[in-house]
């Protein structure tokens, strides 16, 4: 098996340009690396993903988002993640279940037990390795976010940006619970820095702390 790495945070954390640049890095040294992301990572996914997202659909109950993120999470873990890892592969995925619990349990108020209930049922026996979270004030990521949003071409992928700031304030202390309550597979890193300090303090607490230890014989 290989070893499944996500990255979570809130909008505008930097987690996309991080993840490029660890896998950059771990290539480099010679790994077989697979970037991949969620909601999306394969075509039926990313189908799901442009609903999830589309800025028109904010009449989506909670319910539905949370059902639709599921079943985007089975097709990729089934369709990508697990036979990646099968193969060897270092996975790095752009968020996770970390996500569904701080964004659907803490930020919409599904219980979390539901929540538990559809991640382990959509996963399928594949649990991250280690998660990364990057962790940044709600308003200096959420003006990065609306900045990329205007300058990039594609849909306006901004249902989610376009919340109430007391729900991403409700993501971001989720995702600080998730990840105190499990240390040993958190890193957790301040997102205020440059990207290439940022990045150093990654791959340094991935390789040397960590990924060291369990990936070796998968070279
Ligand atoms: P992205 O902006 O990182 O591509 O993520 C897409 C959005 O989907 C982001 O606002 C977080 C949200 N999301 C959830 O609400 N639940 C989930 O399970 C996942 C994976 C993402």
């Amino acid at each position: 098996m290989g070893y499944f790495i996500t990255f979570e945070g809130i909008e505008g954390c930097g987690k996309t340009t991080q993840i490029k640049l660890l896998g950059e890095q771990l290539e480099s040294l010679g790994y077989s690396v697979l970037i991949t992301r969620e909601p999306g990572g394969c075509p039926i996914a990313d189908k799901i993903r442009s609903i999830l997202l589309d800025a028109d659909n904010r009449g989506m109950s909670s319910l539905t988002e949370l059902l639709m993120y599921a079943a985007a999470r089975a097709q990729h873990v089934s369709e990508v993640i697990l036979p990646a890892l099968k193969q060897g592969n270092v996975v790095l995925c752009d968020r996770f279940t970390d996500a569904t619990i701080a964004y659907q349990s803490y930020g919409r108020g599904i219980d979390q037990e539901t929540v538990n209930k559809l991640n382990l049922m959509a996963c399928q026996s594949v649990f991250p390795d280690l998660t990364v979270l990057i962790d940044c004030e709600v308003t200096t990521g959420l003006e990065r976010a609306r900045r990329r949003i205007e300058t990039n071409s594609g849909p306006r992928e901004e249902r989610f940006e376009l919340e109430a700031l007391d729900f991403h304030q409700r993501v971001r202390n989720g995702y600080l619970t998730i990840a105190q309550n499990e240390p040993q597979r958190f890193i957790t890193v301040d997102g205020s820095g440059s990207r290439e300090a940022i990045s150093e303090i990654i791959a340094a607490q991935v390789l040397q702390n960590r990924l060291n230890n369990n990936i070796y014989a998968t070279l």
